[in-house]
């Protein structure tokens, strides 16, 4: 019989209740039926980022025709050489990790009570078949573009947060650029329409601790990112799982890379050529994954519809507008209850 716990874990976080020492089975609040398990494919693109920005024309267009495919064919790539350096990528996830190690109370001071709380931490909850899950994670998320927002400690946080978000938006906007040139588009056609000077990014770190049943028990259940490219990177523990023709792959990279999915405004900006790519991340028993999230999208108030040229290109649009910081906080506030805002958006009339 698994040990019952209140559904709200009051003084509890998932890394404590992971380690007490009599846990053979998760408590039944945690159980999630997983559809089917991922298996590993060797086909996942891999973006050379140096070559993007070359400036030898041949490499240039060739990467170009690489990231168009992987965009429109897997929504998803691990991107190499992108010059962020290591030592950067390693101070983050360290950072972060004490960050769950600090006493509840100080975490607790960040507990979300509202959905537009800049700085939210707890433990994640979805929508089961018929009743409230938990999830086998702790997280933290604050706001960190165009304001900044993180909790004050550990001390370092902070500008280490500042600067590897502010290198991932040099490295976006390449890599949205590219993708408008992919559309047929002037490269900084996205860039002006979605005024991402003012982009808004999400930071997230996410704490999934050993799981005695990592079959019964998910870090996050299946869903889609919003804003338009989401970079993933991980403490060596690999979990990220996603959906491609239907099936579930892992997504096992090589080191100092980033893991990069295509979301819900990449979708309706294209006039759903890019889908936002489906994906969830599984546990496991041995080993503690840290994942560190930024969600990159257009700036919060601008409404993001699809480009005017490419509905009158399509002949059609299939999305309606939304402002995106409101698309941003509705998700936020009925996260993984399984229909997304994106379905919300979509005209259906105008589908075959
Ligand atoms: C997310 C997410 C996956 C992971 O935070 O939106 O999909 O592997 N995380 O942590
Ligand atoms: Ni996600």
């Amino acid at each position: 019989m698994a040990p019952t716990v209140p559904l709200v874990l009051d003084d509890l976080c998932v890394k404590d209740l992971s380690k007490s020492s009599d846990l053979k089975s998760i408590p039944s609040q945690f159980t999630f039926v997983n559809d089917s398990k991922g298996s590993i494919s060797d086909s996942i693109p891999i973006i050379d980022f140096s070559m993007l920005i070359s400036d030898n024309p041949g490499q240039r267009s060739k990467a170009l025709l690489d990231l168009g495919k992987s965009c429109e064919e897997w929504g998803f790539f691990v991107l190499i050489n992108h010059g962020i350096p290591e030592t950067l990528m390693k101070a983050i996830i360290d950072a972060s990790t004490e960050f769950f190690n600090l006493p509840e109370e100080e975490k607790r001071r960040y507990e979300a009570k509202s959905v537009s709380d800049p700085i939210k931490s707890g433990i994640g909850t979805a929508n089961g078949a018929n009743h409230k899950i938990l999830l086998w994670r702790d997280f933290m998320k604050s706001y960190v573009h165009p304001h900044f927002h993180c909790p004050e400690k550990p001390e370092n946080l902070r500008d280490i947060v500042s600067e590897y978000s502010g290198k991932c938006r040099l490295v976006l906007r390449k890599l949205l650029q590219g993708i408008s040139e992919n559309l047929e588009l002037e490269p900084g056609s996205m860039d002006e329409a979605l005024n991402l000077d003012s982009c808004f990014q999400l930071y997230a770190a996410n704490f999934y601790p050993p799981c005695p049943q990592p079959d019964l028990a998910i870090g996050i259940p299946p869903h889609t990112d919003h804003g338009l490219l989401t970079f993933l990177i991980h403490n060596g523990v690999a979990g990220l799982q996603i959906q491609h023709n239907g099936e579930w792959f892992h997504t096992d990279s090589p080191q100092n890379s980033i893991l990069v999915n295509t979301a819900d405004h990449l979708e309706i900006f294209s006039n759903g050529r890019y889908k936002s790519v489906k994906h969830r991340a599984v546990v496991n028993t041995d080993a503690t994954r840290i994942s560190i999230v930024v969600a990159n999208g257009p700036a919060p108030d601008v409404m993001v519809s699809p480009l005017a040229e490419l509905v009158q290109r399509d002949g059609r649009t299939l999305y309606g507008p939304m402002k995106y910081i409101e698309y941003v906080e509705t998700m936020l506030s009925k996260r993984f209850d399984g229909g997304g805002n994106l379905e919300c958006l979509k005209i259906q009339d105008n589908q075959e």
